[in-house]
């Protein structure tokens, strides 16, 4: 039997480390606030994470830690020059969510090699680079959050390099939570549907978007905050025996 937590502990992630790629807008943006303000150390990815404003005020306001770090999840040499500086400053990192995505939206008949290898490289690749070279800095145990996507589970038309990578995802982090189980790191998967950011606002609000909304049995898109506590309970003690599995924070849309 393992200890059982108080109440109030089941979901603190305060004073932990946690590394979030994908930090520079939209819903990684929202995540490093969000675990910020529940007292996290937090390191932020991106290509332009030490550019990026919006980041810049983060570590201020809530009086937290906050390491804005450049790196191109798709790129192993960039990886590692990184995490050679993570690890200076942050010896044990407790918390990874491989957030970091792109899609380029075409047909597989027009979608170029070049097309493909930026998605695959930026949504499969990068989460497999990043993870193994947290890993052996999560020496406390730990816990991996992949975000995926209801295209890793859903056919859409136009989506084949995304839907493909996403759903490589899933079996990356099957594959991680049985290799990494006896170092007591879990390893799992939020699937969002529909969330309004950078990436897709202009086609949400648009009439494609609305026929899209009516087909939610929860009737509207998601903001990024819908996405707490699905990483709440994953990075904390709430989760503690749960690994390789998948959370849809899709409202419903997935069993349409
Ligand atoms: N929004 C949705 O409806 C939705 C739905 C399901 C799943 N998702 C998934 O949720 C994640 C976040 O999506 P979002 O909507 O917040 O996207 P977003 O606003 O476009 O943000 C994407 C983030 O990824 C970073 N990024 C892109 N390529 C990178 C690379 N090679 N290396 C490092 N960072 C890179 C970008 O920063 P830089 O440009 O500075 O590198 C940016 O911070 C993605 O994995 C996406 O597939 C989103």
């Amino acid at each position: 039997m393992t200890d059982s937590i108080s109440r109030e502990d089941l979901f603190d992630v305060s004073d932990k480390v946690a590394l979030i790629t994908g930090a520079s807008s939209g819903i990684g943006l929202h995540l490093c606030s969000m675990l910020l303000e529940r007292g996290c150390r937090v390191i932020g990815i991106s290509r332009t994470a030490t550019k990026a404003t919006d980041l810049g005020h983060l570590g201020g306001k809530y009086g937290n830690v906050f390491l804005p770090i450049d790196m191109d999840v798709s790129n192993p040499d960039s990886v590692n020059s990184a995490f050679d500086r993570i690890g200076k400053e942050f010896p044990c990192i407790d918390i990874v969510v491989n957030n970091a995505g792109t899609v380029t939206p075409k047909r597989a008949t027009e979608t170029s090699e070049k097309d493909w290898g930026l998605v695959v490289d930026t949504n499969l690749t990068g989460p497999f680079l990043v993870s193994r070279s947290a890993i052996p800095s999560m020496t406390r145990g730990g816990s991996i959050i992949q975000i995926a996507s209801i295209g890793a589970f859903k056919a859409f038309v136009g989506l084949s390099a995304y839907s493909a990578s996403k759903a490589g995802l899933v079996m990356l982090a099957r594959t991680l939570a049985l290799e990494l189980g006896s170092q007591d790191i879990r390893v799992n998967v939020v699937s969002p549907g529909y969330v309004i950011t950078p990436m897709n606002s202009e086609f949400l609000s648009g009439p494609q978007g609305e026929k899209v909304r009516k087909q939610i049995p929860l009737e509207r898109f998601a903001e990024a905050s819908d996405l707490d506590g699905a990483i709440l309970f994953l990075a904390s003690s709430a989760s503690k025996y749960v690994t390789g599995a998948c959370l849809h924070v899709d409202g419903g849309w997935g069993i349409v």
